[in-house]
């Protein structure tokens, strides 16, 4: 099955099977390693990119299903990683390992494009799709304060 759709602003194809995960094609396909292979049963969102906009786990999203739509991959979330995000990152020094990272950051960015500024229970409630070994989490807290108060 050949599937059109564009990756960080370009188009992108993909020839495979309609059930190849999306987070396969982006990594062997396209070549964007920066989104991670966790789990892969919707369980951990270091797999985590966007799609139209909303988050998705790439693991849970099959090429079938993404016909025509824009994908975001953590390469495509800033041209200079310059996202607030990532500005907010940085001056947290947030990441440890860095594997749960990417995932961390497409989730942050996605909340604060939904609620720019959210409450500190909303934060926990949304981020609790992500799971990081590290124990990153303080820091993933006080980025996203960040993020939400500097813009
Ligand atoms: S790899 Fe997709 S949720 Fe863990
Ligand atoms: S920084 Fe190591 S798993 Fe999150």
């Amino acid at each position: 099955m050949i599937v059109h759709f564009t990756v960080n602003g370009s188009r992108a194809e993909a020839d495979a099977p309609p059930e190849t995960p999306l987070l396969w094609v982006l990594r062997e396909h396209l070549k964007l390693p920066g989104t991670r292979f966790g789990c892969g049963a919707g369980l951990c969102g270091a797999c985590m990119v966007h799609i139209d906009g909303d988050r998705a786990f790439s693991c849970q999203t099959q090429l079938s299903g993404i016909e025509g739509r824009a994908v975001t991959t953590i390469e495509g979330l800033s041209k200079d990683s310059t996202h607030p995000v990532q500005k907010a990152w940085l001056k947290e020094q947030v990441p440890q390992c860095g594997y749960c990272q990417s995932g961390q950051i497409m989730s942050a960015a996605a909340l604060l494009k939904h609620s720019p500024h959210p409450t500190r229970d909303e934060i926990v409630d949304y981020m609790s799709a992500h799971i990081c070994r590290c124990g990153t989490y303080p820091r993933i807290l006080r980025a996203i304060e960040r993020a939400s108060r500097e813009g």
